[in-house]
């Protein structure tokens, strides 16, 4: 169906392309325009632009551009008459429909209407005075102001067996469309459907746009028989692992706050809003990758907010492991035994949860060590060995590499082990972990050796480390691992060795050397190519590297030294590139900005670190 013209314009001219975009991309001001990560390739340093001013936005990483049309387009995945139907939804604006196009009408868009009649059936219950008495004081009684029942949206279902499915059919709701919905359920008998929801306080879940597609019920008289909580089941529209129940209320503040607290219950959440802070939980399941990549659009940081039993410190656990895996920061806040955020800010109120916020917030791995140790869970060192590589696998999913380097150090002292030897659990993890996504590898069917590749691009000290590996085996590739991030080697074959080196030395021992030799290792062919490189270049090496003044390993005692030499080399060119990096990222953060002044002072740190590295203090005592 085509929309008139002036229509159009109107959509377009209502509608903002900073809250719009602010809905999947965190965005900070740089001048006149704001920049975030693209949403639409996969990045680490912001190149999308959003002006504002022009209602155009641009990515000059992936090239995607234009303007708020093309952006719902492009990120809701509409035809443009489509994209146009939803701008004109959130801005209110009323685009006629004919008869043809009631028909056309997308099918989903009858689903969200039927869970919008519902919401406002279950609402105009709890209001009606008879049908609404007992759940308006249970409300009342939960200290939940009108403020809240109505931002939220909160109903009741009535205890009947049809009043919804009555209301819906007088407002031509189709009985089919109700079921896609949820809303009711068919009868064992086969014979009819009934109201899904009976005697329960409604809360409606919303997507983070604003779309109703679920609902959660709580049983209003206790009964023993009924579950305390009845929750809408996954429909075309509602899919319980990408939605948090809140977040399209507490957004705002979280983006303004960059940090956003997850709940376990809907209770949680209400009571927090009242409190003025935002909060979301996921609803009755487990934390999911794509909830916390949800959040990240608008947080930098989840602080994990868990009912104080049992139950909710497993599930903490679990989520810190998600949130990190999903890239985004984490602490976690500890209640008094028995308490919920509920019952917390009801019993205590909203500043003393604010006070008990700042002061019982800790960082996931503090947090993790307090926790196995009232376990009891260090009594033995198995289990402390346990801990470790559990807090080793969370370091490793910590992209920034100052940052990463900061939690070694922390987990090393917690843990009371030295830091290479938690640098090398973590580099060691972070393999497995890059195994598991990687596809197994397949050669190409009647394949005879790959093209020989140049491996000229790995610098000398980087292939004088990996020779030095090669060559020593077991205690050189802990020495060195220990003392090298995974990441101080370069991307690609060079890292892929070193993952091959500690994995032959874990399945063969120390002697590294002749697993390579016997073939009886993983290496692929670029890796057998980079190891003959590396085996044949050593002739040659003695004259480029004495003129350095550095030894040529012998697999004498002069070895440790040389690999130091090299470790410092490497280090310091990854520093270096650190510094560019930062430097950049300075120079794109506003003038006076907090972002600036961190930036500044990580800047800072890297050069102090640079100046060790050249003055050669790295590895004394
Ligand atoms: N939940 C559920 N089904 C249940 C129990 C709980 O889906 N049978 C989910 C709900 O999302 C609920 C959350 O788990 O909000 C937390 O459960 P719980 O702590 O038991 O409920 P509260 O939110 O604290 O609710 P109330 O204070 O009303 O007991
Ligand atoms: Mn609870």
């Amino acid at each position: 169906m085509r929309i008139p013209e002036n229509v159009v314009e109107r959509v377009r001219d209502s509608s903002d392309i900073l809250s719009i975009v602010q809905d999947y991309v965190r965005l900070k001001k740089a001048g006149s325009n704001y920049l975030g990560l693209c949403p639409f390739h996969r990045e680490k340093t912001a190149s999308f632009n959003v002006n504002p001013a022009r209602g155009f936005f641009k990515c000059f990483g992936c090239g995607k551009g234009g303007d708020t049309i093309t952006f719902v387009m492009e990120i809701e995945r509409l035809e443009f008459v489509d994209a146009i139907r939803w701008l004109a939804d959130r801005a209110g604006i009323e685009i006629p429909k004919t008869e043809e196009g009631k028909k056309a009408y997308d099918k989903r868009e009858s689903i969200y209407e039927a869970l919008r009649f519902a919401s406002e059936y279950y609402v105009g219950k709890l209001n009606d005075p008879t049908s609404g008495a007992r759940a308006r004081e249970y409300l009342n009684g939960r200290a939940l102001t009108e403020k809240t029942i109505s931002r939220f949206s909160l109903g009741y279902a009535p205890d009947s067996w049809d009043g919804l499915i009555k209301a819906a059919t007088n407002a031509h709701i189709k009985l089919e469309t109700l079921k896609k919905a949820g809303l009711v359920a068919e009868r064992r008998d086969g014979t009819g459907y009934y109201d899904r929801f009976r005697g329960r306080i409604m809360f409606p879940i919303r997507s983070h746009v604003g779309k109703f597609v679920g609902f959660g019920g709580r049983l209003l008289a206790d009964n023993p028989d009924a579950p305390k909580y009845l929750n809408s089941p996954e429909t075309e529209v509602y899919h319980k692992s990408t939605v948090l129940y809140g977040l399209h209320q507490s957004k705002r503040m979280a983006r303004q706050e960059e940090s956003i607290l997850l709940v376990e219950g809907y209770t949680d959440v209400l009571a927090l809003d009242q409190a003025a802070i935002g909060s979301a939980a996921c609803c009755g399941t487990a934390l999911t990758l794509q909830q916390v990549g949800l959040l990240g659009r608008y947080v930098k940081e989840i602080r994990l907010l868990y009912d104080a039993d049992r139950a909710g410190t497993a599930a903490v656990e679990r989520a810190v492991d998600i949130v990190l895996q999903g890239g985004v920061a984490a602490s976690v806040v500890a209640l008094p035994e028995g308490e919920d955020p509920d019952s917390f800010v009801r019993e205590k109120g909203a500043d003393a949860f604010r006070l008990h916020l700042k002061t019982a917030t800790k960082d996931w791995v503090d947090a993790f060590f307090d926790a196995s140790l009232s376990d009891n869970g260090l009594g033995t060192l198995h289990k402390k060995r346990q801990a470790i590589s559990h807090v080793a696998q969370r370091i490793a999913y910590i992209k920034d590499d100052i940052l990463r380097k900061m939690y070694v150090q922390k987990a090393s002292q917690l843990f009371a082990i030295a830091e290479r030897d938690m640098a090398y659990e973590i580099t060691r993890v972070a393999r497995n972990n890059q195994q598991q996504q990687r596809p197994p590898q397949t050669p190409p069917e009647g394949s005879t050796g790959a093209a020989p590749v140049n491996f000229d691009a790995i610098s000398e000290p980087e292939k004088m480390l990996l020779q030095l590996m090669l060559e020593e085996g077991g205690p050189m590739i802990k020495y060195i691992l220990g003392n090298m991030a995974y990441d101080e080697f370069q991307e690609g074959p060079s890292r892929e060795l070193v993952n091959l080196l500690m994995e032959t030395y874990e399945a063969h021992g120390d002697d590294v050397m002749s697993a390579f030799g016997s073939g009886r290792t993983n290496a692929d062919e670029t890796a057998r190519q980079l190891v003959a490189d590396i085996l044949i270049r050593r002739h040659e090496v003695s004259k480029g590297w004495g003129a350095k003044k550095i030894n040529v390993p012998r697999l004498n005692e002069k070895s440790k030294r040389v690999a130091e030499d090299c470790m410092m080399r490497v280090k310091g060119a990854f520093v270096k590139r650190q510094i560019q990096h930062l430097k950049h990222e300075m120079m794109n953060a506003p003038e006076g900005s907090d972002a600036r002044s961190r930036l500044q002072m990580e800047y800072l740190n890297q050069k102090r670190y640079l100046l060790t590295i050249n003055d050669g203090k790295l590895f004394e005592g």
